[in-house]
């Protein structure tokens, strides 16, 4: 399968379950799906998790990235830290589809302790199916990259 069709996903130890949730979910959709951990609940340092998914999504290994934290805000920080990431943390469908239409984003992030399964699965669903709209949109969005160089 090429990487176009290739997803990521990491969490810390408080998102395994939702991880491996989702990971079956868009598995059932056609998604090759790279989980890279971590396998065991043990307590865990989600900086490390965040960055060993965004350097397969800004390699090109993988088209998207999803990662999951407590709330999601920890290791989307980790995540917009290497050069090429735009991740962003949705609780809702509406901003998952935007930020793929207007930002561009490349990687998702999800709270474990803050969405449900069935709401973590419809942000991931409006995440995967927008398309990034271009246009000012790719103006702005070029103006972000020029802030990592
Ligand atoms: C772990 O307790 C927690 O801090 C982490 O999962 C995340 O919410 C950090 O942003």
């Amino acid at each position: 399968m090429t990487a176009n069709k290739r997803i990521v996903l990491s969490s810390d130890h408080a998102a395994i379950g939702l991880r491996h949730a989702i990971s079956a979910h868009i598995a059932g959709q056609g998604w090759d799906v790279v989980d890279i951990g971590p396998a065991t609940p043990e307590s865990t340092h989600y900086p490390e998790h965040g960055e060993a998914a965004a350097r397969r999504v800004a390699s090109g290994d993988c088209r998207f990235g999803i990662i999951l934290c407590g709330t999601g805000q920890g290791i989307m920080m980790a995540a917009n830290k290497v050069k090429g990431i735009r991740c962003g943390v949705c609780a809702d469908p509406f901003s998952a589809r935007m930020i793929r239409q207007h930002n561009d984003a490349n990687m998702l992030s999800l709270g474990a302790r803050v969405v449900g399964e069935g709401l973590a699965l419809d942000i991931v669903d409006a995440f995967l199916a927008a398309n990034f709209e271009g246009g000012r949109h790719a103006t702005r969005v070029n103006m972000i990259t020029a802030l990592e160089n």
